[in-house]
């Protein structure tokens, strides 16, 4: 049979082309990404309707650092804000919310805001959350690879032998979304054909798809479009099917 006909369980997507969405309009480009918190919100609505279990979103790169100082700052800024603005509309629905990055690198406050958001929404014990959000800021994927095998070099220091035998799931365990299944579905707006130092470990069976619309004219029915396509799948993971 043609297809997996299945909802996707990890949805990711790479929230991309706020700034030329903003400059179609003659605008700063700040005003695509304020626009895009509200696709945010929509996606996060049409993923919950639809049985996602993890979406999860590429909203900075470390990459991105290198933006003019005044973008970078507007841009923590609103993420900040949006902390604020939903992290009770989440709870509510009970949606666990994750950040996921170098955050070494955020500001003091911001850093607070997240892990107090965590906090807020985490599942009580032995409750599964509807569905849990990850946002990943200040991430890159070769930068998860490095940290990730940093940590295990140090963990087998003193027992280098057992490096003879690792399985793959053995260094799951080092990356950053560990626990988190690998995405089903990755989705990219503006239509650019890249990955962007996004999950690159994390990517190596995920479907892939690239769409035209801007990211802030993507809403809850391009997002079920996008499930729409993903059903017509067919996921072979290299055997004969
Ligand atoms: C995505 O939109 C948001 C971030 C990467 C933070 P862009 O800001 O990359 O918009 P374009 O690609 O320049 O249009
Ligand atoms: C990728 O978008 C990063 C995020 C969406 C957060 P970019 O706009 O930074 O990527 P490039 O520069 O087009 O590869
Ligand atoms: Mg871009």
């Amino acid at each position: 049979m043609d297809g997996n006909n299945k909802v996707p369980v990890h949805v990711s997507i790479i929230m991309d082309g706020n700034g030329r969405w903003a400059k179609l309009r003659g605008k700063e480009r700040v005003f695509g990404h304020a626009e895009g918190v509200g696709s945010v919100r929509a996606c996060v609505e049409a993923a919950v309707e639809a049985g996602v279990k993890y979406l999860s979103l590429f909203a900075f790169s470390e990459e991105n650092w290198g933006r003019p100082e005044s973008e970078v700052s507007t841009l923590m800024g609103m993420m900040m804000d949006a902390i604020r603005n939903e992290i009770e509309s989440l709870a509510g629905q009970g949606i666990a919310f994750r950040v996921i990055g170098n955050l070494s690198r955020l500001s003091p406050d911001l850093l607070d805001s997240i892990r107090k958001a965590e906090q807020r929404t985490a599942p009580a014990e032995g409750k599964e959350p509807v569905m849990t959000l990850v946002v990943f800021l200040s991430y890159s994927g070769k930068w998860d690879i490095l940290q990730a095998a940093t940590r295990m070099a140090k963990e087998y220091a003193s027992c280098p032998e057992a490096l003879d035998s690792l399985e793959i799931s053995d260094f799951d365990k080092y990356l950053s979304t560990w626990g988190i299944p690998d995405p089903d579905l990755v989705i990219r707006t503006s239509g650019e054909k890249r990955i962007s130092n996004y999950l690159l470990w994390q990517t190596a069976y995920s479907e892939l798809l690239s769409v035209d619309t801007l990211w802030p004219d993507f809403r809850k029915e391009e997002f079920r479009s996008a499930l729409e396509e993903y059903s017509k799948r067919n996921r072979r993971y290299g055997k004969v099917k």
